[in-house]
């Protein structure tokens, strides 16, 4: 199976923090997510702030995979159809819209990675059941984050809470291991079979962040190399967390003040330690 990195000590420190910072960059710019903004002004405000308020790095400017141009901007934004990796320019939140912001920060080399949906205005009644089905899959699956578990696990309860609900999974992006490396091992997919895959260790770092689509779960790439948009033009919905694996459970790294509560079904005892799951 993969090579994972397990964290040091210090590394989990580092991480803690540029959990933090990158979760504080989404409390920060929630006020701002209103009908009549720019998405460019947008990634201009949480540049700012990354830059000038915080003293991290944007991780996604300039970012550069094999077989990409480099991203233009500091975060993605990604409205309504659009499934991931929106490229933030001249486009206008109107009343209705549904928007991901997705804030990758670099704090003293340790990388932290999350996202949240957002209503301009009210929201139609699908597009608040699909975020609400979303923030819970990636709930139920960072609940099953503990030593022993297998990534087919998380996948499978993922998958399966999103389909009951008449929802498919996108399959062509996935979770990621994170640490002064932006996408590491292992691959973390948001569906799957229980009990295949790689064991999870105490000390391994890795995003959960499945995008979930209210129609088909195929998807088609925009011609500026980056924006993914659902192929049936159904609208889209993505939540992120960062999260390390600790001896008892899990603990996530992507909290701040202004993180929207954990479903009910978690019940968040001393040090994150999941129970009474479903
Ligand atoms: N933050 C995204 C993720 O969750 C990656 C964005 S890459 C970018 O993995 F270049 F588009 F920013
Ligand atoms: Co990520
Ligand atoms: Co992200």
């Amino acid at each position: 199976m993969g090579n994972i990195t397990i964290k040091t000590p210090e590394d989990i420190a580092g991480m803690r923090v540029a959990g933090r910072l990158a979760s504080e960059v989404l409390d920060f710019i929630t006020p701002h997510v209103t009908a009549g903004v720019s998405t460019d002004q947008l990634d201009k405000l949480c540049h700012d702030y990354m830059v000038n308020v915080q003293g991290v790095t944007p991780a996604p400017l300039n970012y550069c995979p094999p077989g990409y141009t480099p991203y233009p901007k500091s975060i993605c934004t990604s409205v309504n159809d659009v499934v991931c990796h929106g490229i933030p320019g001249d486009k206008v939140l109107k009343l209705g819209d549904v928007v991901n912001i997705d804030v990758t920060v670099i704090a003293d080399g340790y990388h932290g990675d999350t996202s949240r949906m957002f209503f301009v205005g009210e929201p139609s009644i699908l597009a608040k059941r699909l975020s609400e089905i979303t923030y819970e899959s990636m709930w139920l699956g960072i609940s099953r984050i503990r030593p022993g578990t297998y990534l087919g696990d998380i996948g499978h309860v993922i998958q399966q809470y999103a389909e009951n609900a008449g929802f498919s999974i996108v399959r062509e992006f996935c979770g990621h291991g994170i640490g002064k490396v932006f996408h590491e091992e292992p691959q973390v997919l948001h569906y799957g079979k229980p009990g295949t895959l790689d064991q999870l260790v105490a000390g391994m770092i890795f995003t959960v962040e499945p995008m979930i689509n209210a129609g088909r779960r195929e998807i088609r790439e925009m011609s500026d190399g980056w924006t993914i948009k659902t192929r049936d033009r159904s609208l889209s919905a993505q939540w992120e967390h960062t999260v390390l694996v600790t001896e008892t459970g899990f603990e996530v790294l992507t909290v701040s003040a202004g993180s929207p509560a954990p479903p009910a079904f978690i019940t968040n005892q001393a040090a994150g330690s999941p129970v009474s799951v479903d």
